[in-house]
This record gives C-alpha cells, structure tokens and sequence, in this order.
C-alpha cells in the first residue's frame, strides 16, 4: 500500500526530522505532540530545515514552501483516522510508547503500519500493546533524521514480511538507505559502535592521553575519533546506552568506569560545555582548531583510580586497531545471531555512522585469520571485552577468507540480504 497520508507522534528533535523527509518526499504529514508549543517548536524546526535547504540552493524557495505546506501540527488524534502509516517518535519509555500504540490501535483504520522510532526498546512488545502487531514495526532514523541516510528497519517477532517492505519502500520514497536488521539490544549500529567508544575510554584510563587516541582513529580512516564523538552524542547519552547493553550481552560491554565519573561530576560534552574536551557550549567544534582538554579531566580519571600518566605523557603511541577490532568483532556476532546480512554491514556503519572504511573489507584486507589472532592477543591482555566471536574462529578454522565465501558454504541458516536504497 503506497503512504500518501502519514502521522508523526512527538515533534522533539527526530519527530521534527522525521516530518521533514517524509514532507519532502511528497508525502502529507500530520505531527502531533502532547502541547501546542511543543508542535509549534517542531513546526518551526521544519520550516529552519527548508529554509537551509533554499539557502543552499539545493531548492527553490516555491518547492520548499510545496512541501512545507504539506505538514500540519496537532495536539489531538483526529486527524489519525486516515493515515496510512504512523512513526512514533515519543519519550523513549515503554509505558509511553505502548499506551500510544493502544491509541494509534483503536483510532487508526486496520490497514495502517505503525512505526516506532524507538533507539532500544523491543518491537514485539510495543507490538503486543495491539490487536495487529504483524503491522508493527521498527524505524530507526539517526539524527539528525533529515541529513543522515541510514533506517535500521527491524521487525518484531510478529510483524509481517509486508510490512516491513512497505517501511522499505517508504524509506527508499524518502531517499533514505533501509538495512533489515533482526530485533536484538542496540539493533546494529548502536551495538557495533559502542565497543569501539567504550574501549577508547579503557584506554584511556590507561593513560593514553585522548588527543592521542583520536588522532590515531582519524589517520586510520575514520570520520572523527571516539572520544570526540563521545562528547558530541552526550556522556550521559552514552552512559545509559553503555550500561543497557552491559546488562544485555554482558562482559563484552563493561562500561569504563570513567564514563560513569564524567556523567556524575555533570561533564556531559558538548552540551554542557566540558566532557572530554572543552566546548563552547553547544557549538559545534571546527575541526581544524586543535582541541583543548577538560582541565578537570585528570582528577577524574584520578577518582576511578587511573589517570597518573596523563599527566607524565607517558602514552603516546596508541593502535586504532584496539578500538575498531571490537567494532569489527561485534558485527560478526550480529552475522553468526542472524541479526543482519554481511552484506548489508558495511552500508548500515556507513549510512549510520559515516565510517568510510568498511569494517568487513578492512578484515578482508587484513585477513581473518589475523583478526583473531589480534583479538585473541589483546583479550589475553585486557580480558573478555575482546573474546572473539565463535563465527570467526568457525570460518578462519574452515579456512574462508572473506564474508562473501561464507554465503557460498552457508545453507539455510544466514539472514538474507535486505539492504534497500
Ligand atoms: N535523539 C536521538 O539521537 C535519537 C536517535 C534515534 C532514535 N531516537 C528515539 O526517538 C524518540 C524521540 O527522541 P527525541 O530525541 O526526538 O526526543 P525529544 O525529547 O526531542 O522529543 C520527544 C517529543 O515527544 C513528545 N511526546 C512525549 N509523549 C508524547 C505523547 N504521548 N504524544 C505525543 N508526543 C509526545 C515530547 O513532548 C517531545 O516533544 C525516542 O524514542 C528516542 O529514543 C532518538
């Protein structure tokens, strides 16, 4: 079923981006939230989108009004009777979401798919709130929703194959890179990304100092460093999610003790003005302009007992392996659990996170076989934050080289390709 009418729920800062692609795909939207100034804010944010977007002539200024013409805001679910799918993008509490989900339920005609835009919570308990849960779904967007092209499209155990080709189909209307990826805790993108920060504050409670690190990670390859973008997402932000997936999959993800001190001590980044490095509070940071430390930093790498050779410089060498192994390590267990496809990896990191250098070409690259054997030493070392994934050692043990091999020896029991563009 083509969405010609769709309903956004909460227009905070990706219910406002949401509206925004899903208008600028020709589509008429409905935003609602709980109070009128809070519709009015999101209402302006989408006019600033378009305005930005005439400003840098990538539209006219008759085009962006077309289709800023095409969102109405609300505060009420009349308007809910004839969409033809929803995206809640709400509080992100289960009690929230499935009493919305109740609502959209009784007031939405039976065709309509209900979305969530939800960062963990699960689809199949949002989707067992109603009487139709083969026509929920997980849609998440990355913010900012309007720039970043990546909708992790992932269904619960209920959900229909067709509805989540329809929120493919949608996604690729709006111009957006849709990757299927199996409910679990962080769906891919969260869960490979966070080992790889997590580990960058290991190390740096060693002593390394972050500059260090970071550069080291930039001249490898990637976008930013980690501990930039830790600061850039929010301590706090990173902490909870840390600490979720801890309590998930366990020993993989122990939160670095540091993180925790940071988001105490109230250092929460960018947003407050201090984190790792210092910020002017909530700018956002000119790359080429060198970086100065939070000065309160070494005392509280001090309070979790570590922090003495920040001080004395005594680290100055530092591996990005150490850090993009994990990442690399946790894709793989996602591949062996049949959360996604291997070949739709690469696309998602890319599309979610601006990593150019794909994980699973860069283990190409580097071989399998040395993959584990560099985990293998670094988890003698620094323990269960690097046991490698039993998929690894399956495939180096067959002697496979590449994931693209491993379709070819495997039968029935890896997820199928489902990246959409
Ligand atoms: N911010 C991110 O980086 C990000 C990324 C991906 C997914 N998400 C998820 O998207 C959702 C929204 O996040 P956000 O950052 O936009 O939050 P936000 O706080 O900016 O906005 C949430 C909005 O929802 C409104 N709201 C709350 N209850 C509502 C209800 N019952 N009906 C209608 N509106 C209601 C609030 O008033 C608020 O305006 C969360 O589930 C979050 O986990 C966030």
């Amino acid at each position: 079923m083509p969405v010609e009418k769709a309903a956004v729920i909460g227009a905070g800062a990706m219910g406002s981006g949401i509206a925004m692609v899903l208008s600028q795909a020709g589509i008429k939207v409905v935003l609602k939230d709980v109070e009128q100034s809070f519709v009015d804010r999101g209402l302006a944010n989408i006019k600033r989108m378009y305005d930005s977007r005439v400003k840098k002539e990538v539209m006219t200024q008759a085009e962006a009004d077309k289709h800023f013409a095409l969102v109405s805001g609300t505060t009420t679910y009349d308007e809910f009777k004839d969409v033809d799918l929803v995206i809640e993008a709400a509080l992100e509490l289960i009690n929230v979401k499935v009493e919305i989900f109740q609502e959209l339920d009784k007031i939405c005609k039976p065709q309509a798919i209900l979305a969530s835009n939800t960062s963990a919570l699960s689809i199949s308990e949002i989707g067992s709130a109603t009487k139709r849960p083969d026509k929920v779904v997980g849609m998440h967007f990355f913010n900012p929703a309007q720039f970043m092209k990546l909708v992790e499209v992932i269904p619960g155990v209920k959900t229909s194959n067709e509805t989540v080709a329809a929120a493919q189909q949608l996604c690729k209307k709006m111009g957006k890179t849709a990757v299927r990826v199996e409910e679990c805790p962080g769906f891919l993108v969260n869960r490979v990304l966070f080992p790889y920060l997590n580990e960058a504050l290991w190390a740096l409670q060693e002593g390394y100092k972050p500059e260090v690190i970071d550069e080291a990670v930039v001249a490898f390859g990637l976008p930013m460093g980690p501990l930039t973008l830790l600061d850039m997402t929010g301590i706090d932000v990173c902490a909870h999610v840390n600490e979720f997936l801890y309590g998930e999959y366990g020993p993989r993800f122990e939160t670095a003790p540091v993180l925790k001190a940071l988001m105490q001590a109230g250092h929460l980044g960018q947003k407050t003005g201090a984190g790792i490095y210092l910020h002017v509070k909530g700018q956002v940071p000119n790359k080429d302009e060198p970086k100065q430390l939070n000065p309160a930093l070494a005392g509280i790498l001090e309070s979790v007992g570590k922090g003495h050779s920040l001080k004395n410089g005594a680290a100055t060498k530092f591996d990005a392996l150490r850090v993009v192994l994990p990442m690399f390590n946790e894709a793989v267990y996602a591949i062996g659990e049949n959360v996604v496809h291997h070949s739709d990896v690469d696309v998602a990191m890319e599309c979610g996170t601006g990593l150019k250098r794909g994980l699973l070409s860069l283990a190409k690259e580097k071989g399998l076989a040395a993959c584990l054997n560099d985990l293998s030493a670094y988890q003698e070392k620094h323990g269960e934050r690097f046991r490698p994934a039993w998929l690894l050692r399956k495939l180096v043990r067959a002697n496979i080289h590449d994931f693209s091999d491993f379709s070819n020896f495997s039968k029935t029991t890896e997820a199928t390709p489902q990246t959409v563009h």
